[in-house]
């Protein structure tokens, strides 16, 4: 018996030792140390030997069970914390694997060469003011010295809402709604969205954007304009860049001027851009017509003021030598992202 004995502990150890999962542990205890388990029946059949070997079979009997349950513990532990590294590592998440990407956005061409045109005037104390893009006739034209039946209302291309109300066609009824509702000095600029009813190509767009300036005071002349236009020629294009001013009309200035800038490509040399001529024609502008004046209620023989209105996508073409108006609507990102 002792034999067997030895026999079970060696062979009990060994497989205990060549387990791999706590689960096989628990087959192996319980078939040598549960009610049918092979030590325990070696146990039941104590009875059959003489008396006086029984208490050293007793106490060999005890050992090995103390021993294989010390194994199965030690062994239990082991397999434990081995399961648990393994499972650790399976759940492991790689912290430094790139998320997904949400590339950054970027302001549109057409916003940023707003934005600096707003940045230059408010620099030199003009207030950016708004109005509404659906405005009164009233606004948009009889005020303005557009009345009725005038040829100039042809020029516009006018979406009409109905016969009182047009979606405006360009920022100027902005300023006639300042001069009825501010007393001089008045030095504002008006940035907007406008509408013609034109066909898209390389320089139309039915909906595009202006920027209107307009200043009352006492004794503003010619002199201002200019001096205000070369200076926001200057910081919009940069050193050199000058304005040239060439007889023109529109009913609401008097005298009324198009405004030339120094062609920023060739810098007046003359190119393919400008035509040869060095100049590029970008703005109209003028002395706001005394009839003007007065159908808003400001004294003519007090104030004077001059008014200029310019087209955004074309500053921002211009600025950034883009060949074409439709790149600016047809929203490629490849196209977009280029301007920061
Ligand atoms: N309103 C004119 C247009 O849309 C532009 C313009 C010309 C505005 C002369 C002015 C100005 O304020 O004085 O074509």
């Amino acid at each position: 018996m002792e034999n067997k004995l030895r026999e079970i502990q060696l062979r009990v150890m060994q497989s205990i030792e060549e387990a791999r999962q706590s689960a096989n542990l628990e087959q192996i205890r319980v078939s040598i140390l549960g009610k049918k388990g092979e030590l325990t029946g070696l146990l039941r059949g104590m009875g059959k030997l003489p008396p006086e070997e029984r208490p050293k079979m007793g106490q060999l009997v005890n050992d090995v069970r103390a021993a294989i349950e010390e194994k199965l513990e030690a062994r239990a532990a082991e397999l434990k914390e081995k399961e648990k590294a393994a499972r650790l590592e399976s759940e492991a998440i790689d912290v430094t694997l790139p998320g997904p990407e949400r590339g950054a956005g970027s302001l549109h061409p057409m916003n940023i060469a707003l934005q600096k045109m707003i940045e230059i005037f408010v620099g030199m104390g003009y207030e950016a003011v708004e109005g509404p893009e659906v405005e009164f006739d009233h606004y948009n034209f009889e005020l303005l010295n557009i009345p009725k039946n005038h040829p100039a209302r042809d020029a516009q291309d006018t979406f009409y809402v109905d016969d009182n109300i047009v979606l405006r066609t360009h920022t100027s009824p902005v300023q006639a709604r300042i001069m009825t509702t501010r007393k001089p000095p008045i030095r504002v600029i008006c940035p907007g969205r406008v509408y013609r009813a034109d066909e898209a190509d390389a320089t139309h767009s039915p909906v595009f954007h202006q920027m209107e300036g307009l200043v009352i005071d006492e004794n503003i002349t010619m002199g201002d304009l200019k001096g205000t236009l070369d200076e926001f020629a200057r910081q919009m294009f940069g050193e050199g860049i000058r304005t040239r001013f060439r007889p023109s009309f529109f009913p609401f200035t008097e005298p009324s001027a198009e405004v030339d800038l120094t062609c920023a490509n060739c810098r007046g040399e003359g190119c393919r851009m400008c035509k040869g001529t060095g100049w590029i024609e970008v703005l109209g502008a003028g002395m706001v017509n005394p009839r003007v004046l007065e159908m808003c209620g400001i004294d003519s023989t007090k104030y004077s003021g001059f008014a200029f209105g310019m087209g955004v996508e074309r500053m921002a073409l211009l600025k950034y030598n883009i060949p074409n108006l439709r790149y600016l609507y047809e929203n490629d990102l490849r196209f977009l992202t280029q301007y920061r």
